[in-house]
């Protein structure tokens, strides 16, 4: 098959890359000339584990090209996908469909044979339907066929969630176009994968509904801690043990300072709004959102409460600044929440991310910014874990007290036991477990 991605973002360069190591031959287009030249020099722009090596094998072999003319992408493609992106829109939340509306007229005007154009970014129910009047008021209806091919990548797994995922889903009412997608994931039917076939808008709330699943998931157990905090329960042996029912399921039930990350707030805000333009109301969506964002917020709390109430003129030592490990992406992070209250409370900040830093940088004021983890704890009155790194989880925890002028250590994300840090000395403050 040949594929021609729009986009070179997250979506589109993830995406792009792994159907070329199904065999495809595929070209990404982007209308950025430098981030284009960049991936030609095999500089990849994002930092996602393993996708550099899996981009520069794929160009070796000839299968996968960058370019910026999308009409001659189009033209030698039998699936476009559209992977630009889809903001949140200032003020109402939905999302910004600009650059997909914009690539389907392009689309459309380079169109010579049949084609099937594939919605891949996260699009609002009934988009698909809207991109195919679109095309269908510029060209020859029988000359293309729209399909909806939701994404379901995690940051920091993306290549994983690509290449064994737990089902794909394609919504498309058209005959032939569900050959040429049949055709294309090829290599998952091979090795059992789901492939579900569906209409446009039930691939399209897919996506939404599994997203803000997901998302109430962790705002529940989130609240649980909570309550385990009050009542003397574990979080973990409770999570454990509601997981085990197998219509519950282990997975996202790990408690946290709030989801943040550039899908689950800007989806759930989404799926909001479309509920409320047709007038049916998602009242538990609308709750996940405002329980998350104050628990952020919360979060700054916990600290200053871990701190004797008072963070004024304190120096606070922060590991971890993105929304997760295995990623620079700082979107909608709780850090971005929790740094500027503690910093209105009077605090000052010595901070470390692996990956993170350099965008931490553009959108947080006043971080002292550290080489490493040891450097953010000279003489810090606290120490506070906010993204579970994994060279988080086994510091030396008699150099950290050492260095500290106080052991106080709020750990967010529960990385260590609370038992083991009573007995090294630290004052421990974590979520939903007993100290
Ligand atoms: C999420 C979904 O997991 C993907 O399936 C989906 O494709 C993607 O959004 C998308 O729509 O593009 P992602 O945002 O990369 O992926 O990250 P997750 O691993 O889902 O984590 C999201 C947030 O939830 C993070 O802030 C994470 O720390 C938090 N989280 C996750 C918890 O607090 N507890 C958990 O148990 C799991």
């Amino acid at each position: 098959m040949r594929i021609a991605m729009i986009g070179t973002g997250y979506v589109g360069l993830v995406s792009g890359t792994c159907f070329s190591e199904f065999g495809h031959d595929v070209i990404c287009v982007d209308k950025d000339h430098s981030k284009i030249d960049a991936l030609r020099q095999g500089e990849i722009p994002i930092f996602e584990p393993g996708l550099k090596t899996l981009v520069r094998k794929n160009v070796d072999a000839g299968r996968l090209t960058f370019g910026t003319d999308l009409g001659a992408a189009v033209r030698s493609a039998d699936a476009v996908f559209i992977g630009v992106g889809t903001p949140s829109r200032r003020g109402d939340g939905q999302a910004d469909l600009t650059f997909v509306f914009e690539a389907a007229r392009e689309i459309a005007a380079a169109i010579e044979g049949y084609t099937v154009v594939v919605t891949k970014s996260t699009v609002p129910v009934g988009t698909g339907r809207q991109v195919q009047d679109l095309i269908a008021s510029l060209c020859d209806r029988d000359m293309f066929d729209v399909v909806s091919n939701p994404e379901f990548l995690r940051e920091g797994a993306a290549i994983e969630d690509f290449m064994r995922p737990d089902r794909v889903v394609v919504g498309t009412s058209s005959e032939k176009a569900r050959q040429v997608m049949e055709a294309i994931y090829r290599p998952l039917s091979l090795i059992q994968t789901p492939i579900l076939f569906t209409s446009l808008e039930s691939s399209e709330l897919t996506k939404y509904a599994g997203n803000a699943f997901l998302a109430t998931k962790i705002t529940f157990i989130n609240e649980i801690a909570n309550l385990c905090e009050k009542v003397g329960a574990d979080v973990h042996d409770v999570a454990r043990g509601i997981g085990l029912d197998g219509r519950i399921g282990p997975k996202f039930l790990h408690p946290g300072p709030g989801f943040g990350g550039s899908c689950f707030p800007k989806d759930t805000r989404a799926l909001l709004e479309t509920s409320r333009m047709v007038e049916t109301p998602l009242r538990i969506v609308d709750a996940v959102i405002d329980i998350n964002e104050n628990r952020k917020l919360e979060m700054a709390e916990k600290v200053i409460a871990a701190c004797g109430g008072d963070v004024d003129g304190k120096k606070i030592a922060v590991l971890g600044l993105t929304f997760k490990p295995n990623t620079d992406d700082m979107r909608e992070s709780p850090s971005l929440d929790i740094l500027p209250k503690l910093q209105a409370h009077g605090a000052r900040i010595h901070a470390y991310d692996p990956e993170g830093m350099k965008e931490a940088a553009l959108l947080l004021t006043d971080i002292n910014f550290c080489d490493n983890a040891y450097q953010t704890l000279d003489n810090a009155d606290a120490l506070v874990i906010i993204t579970e790194w994994n060279e988080f989880r086994a510091l030396d925890l008699d150099r950290v007290k050492q260095s500290m002028k106080t052991p106080v250590m709020v750990d967010l994300r529960n990385v260590y036991e609370p038992d083991l840090m009573v007995e090294r000395g630290f004052s421990y403050t974590c979520i939903g477990r007993p100290v």
